[in-house]
């Protein structure tokens, strides 16, 4: 990944950190709104839920710079998701709804690169959870 584009990505996630909060409750208000199959996935209550992906979000934006630090924990991720039903459709559907939820909180300050960028980066931690789904 190279240097400006991991710029991009830190300083447009700090903009949303803040409002961490409301981004993940507008990506699954959309995500449940827009693909209601995957809403049994979930479990009824999605406090704690909204609270890990968040986290997850922060521990790849921190690790950007490092990311062999990030392959373990991300091929552990895709092997639980498998248990929960996840399927390899369903990855790009995630990463439209988030990117869509970052654009609606972001306004004004959003713009064409960092939607290009989103996607690259959220597509490259789906291809390391799906290597570790397959992994024996
Ligand atoms: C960018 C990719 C994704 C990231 C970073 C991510 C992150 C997370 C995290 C951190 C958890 C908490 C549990 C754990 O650590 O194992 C989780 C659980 C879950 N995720 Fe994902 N996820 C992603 C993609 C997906 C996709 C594509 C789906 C399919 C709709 C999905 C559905 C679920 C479900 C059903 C749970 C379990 C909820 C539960 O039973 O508590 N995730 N995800």
């Amino acid at each position: 990944m190279d240097q400006a584009l991991i710029v991009r990505l830190e300083s447009s996630f700090q903009l949303l950190a803040p409002r961490g909060a409301e981004l993940v409750d507008c990506f699954y208000c959309r995500l449940f709104a827009e693909h209601p199959e995957v809403r049994p996935l979930f479990p009824e209550d999605m406090r704690e839920q909204k609270k890990k992906l968040l986290t997850s979000l922060v521990l790849v934006i921190n690790n950007l710079r490092t990311p062999e630090k990030l392959l373990a924990p991300l091929h552990q991720l895709g092997r639980n998701h498998v248990a929960y039903g996840t399927k390899p459709e369903h990855y790009p559907i995630v990463r439209d709804t988030l990117v869509a939820a970052m654009i609606d909180l972001a306004g004004p300050a959003w713009n064409s690169q960092l939607t290009c960028d989103w996607n690259s980066a959220i597509d490259l931690v789906s291809t390391i959870m799906l290597e570790g789904a397959v992994e024996k």
